[in-house]
């Protein structure tokens, strides 16, 4: 057993008013109430302070979905019931083209769905529990400075310096480990801290060129939710795109995403913004009303936030390690980011499992996550971003429906060894890295049949043809 551990999270992350990063938090609670089953001491720092105390509006945020991958990663802990019992259910999409019309696509036939989830409530659920009932000690509000690591025969122990800002005044905070674990989300101070010492071999961070804005769908006069409330409702537009969860109290929150340079343009008067809305989302605007946009969007001026990737490996160097954002943050389209992250602290679970929870094994342990984890973090980032591109344009499209069609017929037939990307993604556990492969080779397949059925179709034209006209 680790005589120390500490983890080091960012429940706030997306403080940074331009940028958006989560999940840090919610992963780094998860890992720690996993490593305190596991008996050793854990010791939370946070840079921010306790979300606990945080007002509502202070909580910037898309809201989290949680698949059943995630859920797989909590039932573990024996959390996943009390977590699924904060969201609400979205058994599939909804897609609403510029005319008003919709088209239903449910995720799958078991009527299987995401969860949506109130990101601050979460975070304060799982801050509760692991101090509560796991009785880790938690200090908020410290900002970690450096660490310097020393190696005692084999064995390393990392000293970390924080800067306590929670008292009048500021101090410096030691605090010393046998493993430490970087959950600080996309901007990640441990990473940069690794980085600077050129620990870590390949570090690619990628800011997207997309903002995105929110709005809040209200409920009916009658308190009834004025569209389904079981569906994730999406308006894709090619260049832009604009998608709504449901909440528990029949309202939806919507999120816009778009180029900045087109926000901008939006974003600058009534008369734009008005027109804008009324040309893309008739149906929308019926919703929310035009007084509200011109309210929420113009004379807020708020600013939009900003999209972010990162690429890491590996992701440990001596006796740290990164998990979630830290490690592999993404554009928040395919709803995996915090489902990533749970599934870090399942999959260090289990290696700790198989090597031991030595501390003269760590070494292994932590070479054998960045071996396992580094691929599979890649490929849902790259995922994720092509399922943006995937989502805004392609999903209303023909051939996007010719895919899909192929994809299911294909999933119909041969239902054991043919699972739609989506549904291997979220509702799998299935490495991300194998998805991936997976996915491609299916594509091929996809591709090839309906080129097939194109020439056969070709071919019977050609056939009736001869027979009826040429010769009669
Ligand atoms: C945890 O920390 C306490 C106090 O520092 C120490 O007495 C105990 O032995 C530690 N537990 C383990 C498993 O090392
Ligand atoms: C989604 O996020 C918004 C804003 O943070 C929140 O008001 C809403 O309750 C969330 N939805 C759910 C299902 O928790
Ligand atoms: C940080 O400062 C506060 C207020 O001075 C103090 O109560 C707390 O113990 C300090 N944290 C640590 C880890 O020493």
């Amino acid at each position: 057993m680790f005589s120390q551990l500490l983890l080091l999270v960012n429940v706030a992350n997306y403080c940074f008013t331009d940028t958006i990063s989560l999940y840090s938090s919610f992963v780094g609670c998860v890992e720690g109430i996993y490593l305190k089953k596991r008996g050793h001491n854990v010791t939370i720092y946070e840079t921010f302070e306790d979300p606990r105390t945080w007002s509502e509006e202070r909580a910037r945020s898309i809201n989290l979905t949680m698949s059943p991958r995630g859920q797989f990663a909590l039932r573990e802990i024996g959390l996943e019931d009390k977590v699924l019992a904060q969201g609400i259910l979205a058994k599939g999409r909804i897609v609403h083209d510029g005319k008003g019309n919709k088209f239903r696509s449910p995720y799958n036939e078991k009527g299987e769905g995401i969860v949506s989830l109130r990101r601050t409530r979460l975070n304060a659920f799982l801050i509760q529990e692991a101090e509560e009932t796991y009785k880790i000690p938690f200090h908020f509000r410290h900002t970690f400075e450096r660490c310097d690591t020393s190696d005692q025969h084999g064995a390393p122990t990392t000293v970390c310096v924080f800067r306590n800002t929670s008292g009048e005044k500021e101090t410096m905070v030691k605090a010393q480990a046998d493993l430490v674990i970087g959950s600080d989300g996309a901007h990640s101070v441990v990473r940069q801290d690794l980085q600077n010492k050129r620990k870590i071999g390949m570090f690619q961070q990628e800011y997207h060129d997309h903002g995105y804005m929110e709005l809040v769908v209200p409920s009916g006069n009658d308190g009834q939710p004025q569209m389904e409330l079981d569906m994730l409702h999406i308006w894709p537009r090619g260049e832009f795109m604009l998608i709504t969860f449901p909440n528990l109290d029949n309202t939806f929150s919507g999120t816009l995403f778009m180029p900045f340079e087109k926000l901008d343009e939006v974003m600058q008067g009534e008369e734009v913004l008005l027109k804008f809305f009324n040309a893309e989302f008739p149906d929308l605007v019926r919703l929310v009303g035009e007084s509200y946009l011109k309210r929420h969007f113009v004379e807020k001026k708020k600013r939009p936030g900003r999209l972010i990737s990162n690429k890491v490996e590996p992701y440990h160097a001596d006796n740290i390690v990164l998990i979630g954002d830290a490690a592999h943050a993404m554009v928040p389209f395919y709803g995996q980011g915090m489902n990533a992250g749970f599934e870090d602290c399942l999959i260090l679970d289990r290696i700790f499992q198989k090597y031991g929870h030595s501390k003269a094994n760590l070494g292994r342990v932590l070479k054998e996550f960045s071996r396992v984890r580094c691929k599979d973090g890649h490929a849902i980032s790259e995922m994720a971003f092509k399922h943006y591109v995937e989502l805004r344009s392609d999903i209303a499209g023909v051939t996007f429906y010719m895919r899909k069609f192929v994809d299911n017929m294909l999933f119909r037939l041969l239902p054991k060894t043919w699972v739609p990307e989506y549904t291997m993604v979220a509702f799998t556990d299935m490495p991300y890295s194998v998805c991936l492969k997976e996915t491609e080779r299916q594509s091929r397949i996809i591709t090839s049949t309906l080129i097939f059925c194109g020439i056969a179709f070709f071919g019977i034209l050609v056939a009736l043809f001869f027979k009826f006209w040429v010769w009669p």
